[in-house]
């Protein structure tokens, strides 16, 4: 485990954010989610975000994803500022650009797992390129369930579904909210293994929110908020460096 970037990592970045801030309500009541956070996400990397409940995780993902607005600071997608665009724009950017996996997998029942995996691209009017969908689908290990409706797979089966509803575009890049958070280990375990080779094999780009150090020892790096800011961050990380870290804040929290 290191500090620091190695040194033949690609240098092209994903998506950034430059101060960063969020706030909540005003006067008394006033939440400060994002304090001016400064954050770059490279290209065909895995990061993973971690930190307390309410350190602002999964507002930073937000706001990173163009889902919600922020208070100050600017947001890039590749070459495009969030900020200067309309409404239109900001969600045609999301639906071209972005792939999301939430924690509840947010599949439709009614269509089969090969239709929820397109289903984005058919809203979109897009004809998905078959190679890739179907070397996505190899991936996840979903070739014998795409007839399957999501109440006829397992939940680590549909977690792998809206995997490949996410890569399936192709987007510059994944965000995850605790994609594994309803998982038991072992599907957890797979549904990481397949991001972390998404980002090995096809050079996606993931960023992850997660609370389990053994999820996060999947990424390649990372980064610890509290209370709306970046206190750390290592790239290269194990589920013992990660528990390390996180004892640490919580003694700093304790005693100050
Ligand atoms: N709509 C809102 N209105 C007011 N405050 C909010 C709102 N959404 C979030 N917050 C506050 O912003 C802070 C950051 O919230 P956020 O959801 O980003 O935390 P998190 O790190 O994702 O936590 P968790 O691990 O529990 O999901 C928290 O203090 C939260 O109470
Ligand atoms: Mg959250």
């Amino acid at each position: 485990m290191t500090t620091a970037p190695p040194a033949d990592r690609t240098t092209t970045v994903a998506a950034r954010a430059t101060e960063l801030s969020k706030i909540y309500g005003q006067g008394e009541t006033q939440v400060v989610a994002l304090d001016r956070v400064s954050v770059a996400f490279r290209q065909a990397e895995f990061t993973a975000i971690m930190g307390p409940s309410g350190s602002g995780k999964s507002t930073l993902m937000h706001c990173v994803a163009g889902l919600d607005t922020f208070s100050s600071g600017s947001v890039r997608i590749g070459e495009t500022e969030l900020g200067s665009l309309k409404d239109k724009q900001l969600t045609r950017l999301r639906r071209d650009k972005i792939g999301f996996i939430f924690q509840a997998f947010n599949l439709l029942p009614t269509l089969s797992a090969l239709e929820n995996i397109t289903l984005p691209m058919d809203i979109a009017g897009r004809k998905p390129d078959k190679e890739w969908l179907d070397s996505v689908i190899r991936m996840v290990g979903l070739a014998d369930r795409l007839s399957h409706r999501p109440s006829q797979l397992s939940g680590g089966q549909q977690q792998r579904v809206a995997v490949a509803r996410a890569l399936a575009s192709r987007p510059e890049i994944i965000f995850g909210d605790e994609p594994t958070g309803n998982l038991d280990s072992r599907s957890g375990a797979e549904v990481l293994g397949f991001l972390r080779n998404s980002v090995r094999e096809l050079g996606q780009t993931v960023v992850m929110v997660t609370h389990d150090p053994v999820a996060a020892a999947y990424a390649d790096r990372v980064v610890f908020l509290a209370d709306g800011r970046i206190v750390d961050e290592v790239y290269g990380p194990t589920a013992d460096s990660v528990l390390d870290r996180m004892k640490r804040f919580d003694a700093r929290g304790r005693t100050s």
